[in-house]
């Protein structure tokens, strides 16, 4: 499968940074057919600047949440229609900040990533354990109980998401799982999908958490690592063309 290789910005940017960087990655794909698949992932304000640089591009985009609910009194919520408005083509849902500083639960995630899908945005759907779930020996449960829940709500459509497995202690740590121990992580999940549904080999199971320049190749050489989920190593082009290089 090619794989995926997506950016997640984060709260990070302005109008004149990203359009530096999305210029910097353009000229440096150099009108090439990428290795990998791309997406970059930005701040909902800037989904019309994203739409606006990357729409014909190789590039694809996305947005990094997205309300649970169609439409309302929702104040400060955003639609997943409204980023179909902007052509987003995937959608981060339940990434660890968001479980961790908003309190989105396995249940609330599963909802969104229901919405997405209903919508025709592929939902980007995270998961991963903390450094003392790891240390308390339950990662397997940890992630299994994760990824049921949107297994339960989605049903069938479960070949529609893209995965991605991010240790929460990994995140902007500089701490990487090694590709043993992240691809251990991947199996466990290859194999929830597996017993959901007879494509589960279809579904895309990307690693995060300080993949950077240095460490991709042999991140993207394991068995069930489909791909990225960079988030620091995407705000600067060189690095993050670096790992989509890494991913052929
Ligand atoms: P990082 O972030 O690459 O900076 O560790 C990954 C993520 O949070 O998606």
């Amino acid at each position: 499968m090619r794989k995926l290789i997506a950016g997640n910005w984060k709260m990070n940017g302005s109008l004149a940074a990203n359009q530096a960087l999305v210029k910097a990655m353009l000229d440096g794909l150099r009108g090439a057919v990428p290795a990998a698949d791309m997406a970059l992932c930005a701040p909902a304000p800037y989904l019309a600047q994203m739409q606006a640089l990357l729409q014909g591009s190789p590039i694809a985009w996305g947005s990094q949440d997205v309300s649970a609910h169609e439409q309302g009194a929702y104040t400060g919520e955003v639609s997943v229609a409204m980023l179909k408005d902007f052509g987003c083509r995937y959608v981060i849902v339940g990434h660890s900040e968001r479980r961790q500083h908003h309190g989105e639960t396995d249940d609330i995630v599963a909802a969104k990533a229901q919405c997405a899908l209903a919508a025709g945005v592929t939902p980007i759907v995270c998961v991963g354990e903390t450094l003392s779930q790891r240390e308390a020996g339950e990662t397997e449960t940890v992630v299994k109980r994760q990824l049921a829940a949107v297994i339960h709500t989605v049903g069938h459509c479960i070949t529609e998401i893209v995965v991605a497995y991010e240790p929460v202690w990994a995140i902007g740590t500089g701490k990487t799982a090694t590709p043993e121990m992240a691809q251990a992580v991947h199996a466990v999940l290859r194999a929830q999908l597996a017993a959901a549904s007879t494509n589960a080999k279809r579904v895309h199971i990307l690693y995060g958490g300080s993949m950077n320049a240095a460490n991709a190749a042999s991140l993207l050489a394991q068995p069930d690592i489909d791909g990225g989920l960079i988030g620091g190593a995407s705000l600067k082009s060189a690095d993050f063309l670096q790992i989509v290089a890494a991913a052929a």
